[in-house]
């Protein structure tokens, strides 16, 4: 199945740059937000980053503005009829995932592929709500997703192989690589990234270094390009504390509970860069200050 038009649902940090990703790739894309505030937010997000790119020498401005003009938002879901792939990025709750494609296949034509971004719900779940599970799969974009080269495509076991290289395919036309795997908690990346995240985390609880030495350490001895905090604060401690949730529901396993000053920061409200405070502070440009001292 030829894939022309994409819609994208949820316009926050990952819907944007899955969004841009695929009017970059020449795809028409209709995003939906539950509000005007939403679209203009992630249109805005979406204009500074194909600044970058056109600043960096990667895309022509008319090619920036081409791939605009292909970008279209809305706030109903019945704008999304017409698409052959829905990509959803909403808030990483099963419910909010469970009503916007329990609303979708009653709008959608059967040959319209489903997918989610989710980087920690099951993926048979979500698709159990539709009457297309085989026409429903996992596409796992990383942030930034206009920088990040990878995409998961996750086959639940009620994806068809017919699906999967339909998606395959989508995602080579991306310009990016798909790697395919099992619908199994974190993937392939959370799976090996959370725990290493969660033992910075542990590390600093138990007073091995600071912060600043634990991501000074990371980044200069295995050359990663952010530390383990910056990396935390950029995804979002939420983030990280629902799937550390999730993978210890699922294993029951002490090395990935999450551990007690995660929980404590996401209470106090510290989710990290998109909120000015995380384990760094954060100036108006998101630009990091210093690291928090308590
Ligand atoms: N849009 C467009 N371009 C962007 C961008 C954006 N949002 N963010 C960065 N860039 C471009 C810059 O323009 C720059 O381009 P250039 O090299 O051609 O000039 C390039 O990316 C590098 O950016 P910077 O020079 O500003 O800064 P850095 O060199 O520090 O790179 C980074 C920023 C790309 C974010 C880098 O720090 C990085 O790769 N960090 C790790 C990110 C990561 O691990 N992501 C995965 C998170 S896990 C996840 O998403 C899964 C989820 O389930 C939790």
């Amino acid at each position: 199945m030829a894939i022309e038009r994409v819609g994208v649902v949820g316009f926050g940090l990952m819907g944007s740059g899955i969004a841009q990703v695929c009017a970059q790739a020449g795809y028409d894309t209709v995003i939906r937000e539950v509000g005007q505030p939403l679209l203009d937010k992630g249109f805005g997000r979406v204009d500074s980053s194909l600044a970058r790119v056109v600043k960096a020498g990667k895309m022509t401005e008319d090619d920036a503005k081409s791939a605009r003009r292909r970008m279209r938002g809305t706030t109903d879901l019945k704008d999304l009829q017409e698409c052959d792939l829905i990509i959803e990025a909403v808030i990483e709750e099963l419910v909010e995932k469970k009503a916007v494609f329990g609303t979708l296949d009653a709008l959608c034509p059967a040959a319209t592929i489903f997918a989610s971004n989710t980087s920690s719900l099951t993926i048979v779940e979500i698709a159990a709500i539709t009457k297309r599970p085989d026409r429903f799969a996992g596409l796992h974009f990383f942030n930034p997703a206009p920088v990040m080269p990878l995409v998961e495509i996750v086959q639940a076991l009620t994806t068809s192989d017919e699906t999967i290289s339909t998606l395959r395919a989508f995602v080579t036309s991306l310009g990016k690589t798909g790697v395919v795997c099992k619908d199994t908690p974190g993937f392939i990346v959370n799976r090996l990234m959370v725990p290493y995240l969660l033992g910075a985390i542990r590390a600093l609880e138990q007073g091995v270094a600071t912060i600043e030495e634990i991501d000074t350490a990371v980044k200069l001895g295995l050359r990663h390009p952010m530390g383990p905090f910056e990396l935390i604060d950029y995804t979002g401690l939420d983030i990280n504390l629902h799937v550390a949730n999730v993978f210890f529901d699922e294993f029951k396993d002490p090395s990935v509970a999450p551990p007690p000053l995660l929980k404590r920061m996401v209470l106090a409200g510290r989710l990290g860069a998109k909120v000015g405070r995380g384990f760094y502070e954060y100036d108006e440009k998101g630009q990091k200050k210093s690291p928090q001292t308590k």
